[in-house]
């Protein structure tokens, strides 16, 4: 695996594998890597290869590594989307273990810009604001977010014009914004979305879940068994917006979990839906002390959850 700081290295890199006929598949990341992230690694190769790379463990991948994709990760703790108030300094990383998980999940090429490198000019003038889908939900609450999102992502796609780029369904709304975005400004990448990985006990992962205290940690599962409860209730026939989004709330009451919102949306157009059919996702957002929680359901159009 080659580790670079530098933009004109990965174009170097991403060029050449493109002449040798290979495909280049980015999965971006702000590191602090765990299996989620692995496992985005595993459905880039995945895509090229069909079933081939199932058959290993995660950690065993990088070992029989599918030379038709050159796999580019992207580890950058993007200061333009965190606010003022946001846990951007303490955010958690550690590169030299990210590196080892990176190799053995079979990157080819770890990406890790400085501040300066992404933005050599300062906080960037030019920002791509993503309407309507940015709006609400996890945008209420993080003013300018999705702003920062979106730019930096656009800025990594362009630098290194992957056929496919990967991103965790866990950010459902970030899947949409960062979906919208690339149609709107015909960016011919694929943008595919990756399930979420949970621990055994339910909880989503993410990077944050190490800010839990051990009491939080314990009480954290309240939050998929909400969002089943509810997933369960449409798939049995409730089509009432409130009542559900009220039976996720009262699952939640009894724990130490803070709702910040609970609501649904057509998985598809990101509507919100009159009655709930079964193609919705089911959001949320909690706080579990200073841990800001996010996590959602799909209710399959098979009748399945997901
Ligand atoms: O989901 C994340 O880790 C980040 O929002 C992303 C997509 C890497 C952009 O900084």
């Amino acid at each position: 695996m080659k580790i670079t700081e530098y933009i004109d290295e990965v174009r170097g890199l991403t060029a050449q594998a493109r002449a040798e006929g290979r495909r280049v598949a980015l999965v971006p990341t702000m590191g602090y890597l765990h299996e989620g992230h692995l496992s985005l690694v595993r459905a880039a190769r995945e895509s090229v290869s069909g079933v081939g790379a199932a058959r290993e463990s995660i950690s065993g991948v990088g070992a029989e590594a599918d030379n038709r994709v050159f796999v580019v990760m992207s580890i950058f703790v993007n200061p333009l989307q965190f606010g003022p108030q946001e846990d951007f300094e303490k955010y958690p990383r550690d590169l030299a273990r990210d590196q080892l998980m990176a190799a053995s999940a079979g990157v080819d090429l770890l990406f890790v810009p400085s501040v300066e490198e992404m933005y050599p000019s300062g906080p960037s003038l030019t920002l791509i604001q993503v309407a309507e889908v940015s709006e609400g939900l996890c945008g209420a609450a993080r003013p300018g977010h999705f702003t920062g999102v979106a730019t930096v992502v656009a800025k990594l796609l362009l630098i290194c014009q992957p056929d496919e780029a990967f991103f965790g369904q866990k950010d459902y709304q970030q899947l949409m914004v960062i979906r919208q975005m690339a149609m709107d400004l015909c960016i011919p990448t694929r943008i595919v979305s990756v399930p979420i990985l949970r621990e055994k006990d339910g909880l989503a992962m993410s990077s944050r879940n190490v800010y839990l205290s051990p009491e939080y940690r314990l009480q954290a599962p309240v939050l998929y068994e909400a969002l089943c409860r509810g997933a369960d209730a449409v798939l049995s026939g409730e089509t009432d917006y409130d009542t559900i989004c009220a039976l996720v709330r009262d699952c939640i009451a009894g724990s130490a979990a803070q709702v910040e919102y609970v609501e649904i949306r057509d998985r598809e157009d990101w509507k919100r839906p009159e009655r709930l059919h079964q193609k919705v996702v089911i959001l949320l957002a909690a706080r579990l002390g200073e841990t800001r929680l996010i996590d959602n359901i799909l209710v399959g159009d098979r009748g399945e959850r997901i």
